[in-house]
């Protein structure tokens, strides 16, 4: 049976950051307050122009590069979002397109800020069964367009951003060891989105009710959060037949500073194998475990043969634990250059476009 290694990384941060002072200017808050109840001093947000896939594809054309990995020769692709870019297309087809990955399949997986957990567990299960031989699994985010910058309770706390992992098959042992994944829609109305839905669709009325901002029970999500940190990272764990002692990371999901400090405490960990970088994004959804994870490899401060724990949770609610073993880089042959393979995927996406339009016009024409 293959495993499903992580061979490639990438990650991609809107350039525009807001500090808490600049957020200071806009509600009744202090940059003071906000580091010591969140941990968080500033958050990167997206141009007008900058979207899920712009970032998502500029964080996997980075992971294709690190696994020299082309990407016609990708199998599958996952987008883990919340701020998926329409309700339908996926965006992961969005990304598919502009990556010029001809024959991966692609699809949205929303499971709110535990998404990328599940879609690392859904990606390394097609691995491990057979079907397929690489992956792309992205956690990518624009969660600013929904928020209500008059409301400090969510405001203060969420950040745009992607993180990119590749999976690949080998033979080698090691990469994703196991993985659990967890869910209580008793929770669903703790933290809410729901503009554009079947159940507020767009109308005058939802957007006076402010049905198209983010909404949240910061407090309970905050209790759920410290309770299922602690209890999935053993059972993941346990899962794997490892112990803590076996594991050199934790990497949390990055929503506040006090819940990963509850955590280490509840595990009787110290801080220091934590990965922690909420300080400076902020919570970035699906995309803030890839991002810490990336930024830890790029750092070094990942080895290679070390073990990982991946473990967050989300609205839903949604909770869950991934542990791997890294084993660096695999090494093959030639260099691939994805980025240089941009501008013909724009052509062959333009092409088919064209295409379609053509044939179009004889269909019409036959009926
Ligand atoms: O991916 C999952 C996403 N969500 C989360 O992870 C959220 C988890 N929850 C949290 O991180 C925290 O609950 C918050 C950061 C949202 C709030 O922190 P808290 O320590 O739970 O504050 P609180 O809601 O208990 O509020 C304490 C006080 C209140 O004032 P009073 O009633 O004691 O006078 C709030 O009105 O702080 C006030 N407050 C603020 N003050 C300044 C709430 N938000 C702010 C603010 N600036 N931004």
């Amino acid at each position: 049976m293959p495993y499903a290694h992580i061979t490639g990384w990438g990650m991609s941060a809107p350039e525009s950051v807001l500090t808490n002072d600049d957020i200071s200017k806009m509600v009744e808050t202090s940059d003071a307050w906000i580091r010591e109840r969140t941990g968080i001093r500033e958050r990167h947000i997206a141009r007008d122009d900058q979207f899920p896939s712009t970032l998502a594809v500029e964080a996997s054309i980075k992971a294709l590069k690190v696994a020299n990995l082309h990407p016609r020769d990708l199998d599958l692709i996952i987008c883990s979002t919340s701020s998926p870019e329409h309700i339908f297309p996926a965006t992961a087809c969005l990304i598919q397109d502009q990556l010029g990955a001809t024959k991966a399949g692609a699809f949205d997986l929303l499971a709110a800020c535990t998404g990328f957990i599940y879609a690392m567990n859904m990606g390394a299960q097609a691995i491990r069964s057979g079907s397929i031989k690489s992956a792309l699994i992205i956690g990518t985010e624009t969660l600013s367009r929904f928020i209500n910058w008059k409301d400090r309770n969510t405001c203060i706390l969420f950040g745009d951003g992607a993180g990119v992992l590749v999976l690949q098959a080998s033979e080698q042992p090691g990469g994703v060891l196991s993985s659990v994944l967890h869910s209580d829609g008793s929770g669903g109305d703790l933290l809410t989105l729901g503009r554009g839905s079947s159940r507020y669709p767009a109308s005058e009325s939802a957007i006076l009710d402010g049905k198209h901002y983010i909404e949240m029970d910061g407090k309970e999500i905050f209790r759920f959060a410290t309770r299922i940190m602690v209890s999935a990272t053993h059972e993941v764990l346990a899962g794997a037949g490892l112990t803590l002692d076996q594991v050199q990371w934790i990497i949390p999901h990055q929503a506040n500073i006090r819940i990963i400090e509850a955590a280490a405490r509840g595990l009787k960990l110290p801080m220091e194998r934590f990965i922690v970088n909420v300080e400076h994004y902020g919570n970035t959804s699906a995309a803030s475990i890839p991002i810490a994870m990336v930024e830890a490899l790029e750092k070094g401060q990942i080895k290679p043969g070390e073990r990982i724990v991946m473990v967050g949770f989300g609205a839903g609610l949604t909770w869950g634990a991934l542990a791997a073993e890294w084993t660096g880089p695999i090494p093959s042959k030639g260099h691939v250059r994805p980025e240089r393979y941009r501008l013909f995927a724009r052509l062959r996406s333009l092409v088919r476009r064209a295409l379609r339009f053509i044939e179009g016009l004889f269909y019409r024409r036959e009926l």
